[in-house]
C-alpha cells in the first residue's frame, strides 16, 4: 500500500481529532478540549509557527506528526522541533512512521533550517528502533518544569 504525506486541510479535522485522541491515550494524557482545539487552528495557520503533517492509505488518514518551527541561537534560519508522531495501531509497522519522517527532513531541508530534533521516552522501544535508523541518540538529558 502506498503512503501519500501531505499538509493538513481544514476537512481532516474530524480524522485528526481521532490520532491525536490516540496519541493522547497512547501517553495517558488528558489534553483539554481547548487545548486541542486551539493546536488544531494553529496547524491550519499558515502564520503559526505549529505545523502539521498527515498520512493517508488508501484514503484513510493513518498517521500524523505535530511540528514547532522556531529561531535559535546556533542558527541564522532556524530550527524544527518534531513535537508528536503518531501512526494508528493498525498500520502500525508497515512504513507509515518512516514516510512521515522522510517527508518531515525533506520539508525541513527544502527551507534550510538547520536541525531537526525530538524527544522520546528511553524506554520506547518501537520509536527508538525508528529513529535509531535516522540519527544516533546524542548525549543530551532533558530538565522540565512544570509551571502552572
Ligand atoms: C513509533 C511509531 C510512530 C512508528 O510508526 P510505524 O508506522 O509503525 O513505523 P514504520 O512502520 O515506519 O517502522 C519504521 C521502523 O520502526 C521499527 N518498528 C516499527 N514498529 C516496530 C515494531 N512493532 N517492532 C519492531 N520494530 C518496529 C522498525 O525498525 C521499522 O524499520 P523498517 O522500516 O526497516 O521496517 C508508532 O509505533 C506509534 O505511533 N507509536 C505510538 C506513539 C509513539 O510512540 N510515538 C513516538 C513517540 S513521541
Amino acid at each position: 500500500m502506498s503512503v501519500v504525506v501531505r499538509a493538513p486541510e481544514a476537512a481532516d479535522e474530524a480524522a485528526w481529532r481521532q490520532l491525536w485522541a490516540g496519541y493522547n491515550d497512547f501517553y495517558n494524557a488528558d489534553v483539554p478540549e481547548e487545548v486541542t482545539a486551539h493546536t488544531w487552528r494553529r496547524v491550519l495557520d499558515p502564520a503559526s509557527p505549529v505545523f502539521g503533517l498527515l498520512a493517508e492509505e488508501d484514503g484513510r488518514l493513518v498517521g500524523m506528526a505535530l511540528c514547532v518551527h522556531h529561531e535559535g541561537t546556533w542558527s541564522l534560519t532556524g530550527v524544527c522541533y518534531l513535537e508528536d508522531l503518531y501512526v494508528d495501531p493498525a498500520a502500525r509497522g508497515g512504513g507509515v512512521g518512516r514516510a512521515i519522517l522522510d517527508h518531515l527532513v525533506a520539508h525541513c531541508r527544502a527551507q534550510g533550517w538547520t536541525d531537526l530534533y525530538w524527544h522520546t521516552r528511553d524506554t520506547n522501544a518501537t520509536a527508538r528502533r525508528l529513529y535509531d535508523s535516522y540519527v544516533a541518540v546524542d548525549d543530551h538529558v532533558r530538565y522540565r518544569m512544570e509551571l502552572d
